[in-house]
């Protein structure tokens, strides 16, 4: 099973940017979170989960990116568009053009920031969302993705 993980801008700079939000861990230990998350339940499934992980500060390429997984085979997307949640149609056209499974991650609670970040178009392109629960997030849209949500310890 091919699950692509896709961030959107600034996810780049975790470990810099609002540490009191976003937390103190940088993009490479979220990589490595989402790897070893993949390989963990990929033991539950045939053939394991092959794990891709895309981080672009641009939306065009996020789009391209979405594009792309059509025809390479994947099966499941998670999907964190950072700040284009709130402001991409173009990001929540494209999940609905490829209609693969997509699961939306946010690591902080969009809900609870400013009103500006309570919408997400892309959001509406999904199949579930996980917000607020930091890099377990994406355990969970992971495990969301391969049927083994009801298994996670709560
Ligand atoms: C974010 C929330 C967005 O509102 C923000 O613009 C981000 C990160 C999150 O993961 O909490 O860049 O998607």
């Amino acid at each position: 099973m091919k699950i692509l993980i896709i961030n959107g801008p600034n996810l780049n700079m975790l470990g810099i940017r609002e540490p009191e939000i976003y937390g103190k861990q940088d993009y490479h230990a979220l990589e490595a979170y989402c790897r070893e998350a993949c390989r963990e339940l990929g033991e539950s499934v045939t053939g394991g989960i092959d794990c891709e992980i895309y981080q672009s500060n641009h939306e065009g390429d996020l789009v391209d990116r979405i594009q792309q997984a059509y025809f390479d085979g994947t099966d499941g997307i998670v999907i964190n568009p950072a700040a284009y949640t709130h402001t991409s149609v173009a990001i929540m056209d494209a999940l609905k053009a490829v209609s693969i499974p997509a699961v939306e991650v946010h690591l902080s609670n969009i809900d609870s920031r400013e009103e500006f970040r309570h919408i997400s178009y892309a959001g509406k392109a999904c199949v579930r969302s996980f917000m607020g629960y930091g890099f377990e997030g994406y355990k969970k849209a992971i495990a969301f993705l391969t049927g083994q949500y009801g298994d996670l310890p709560s």
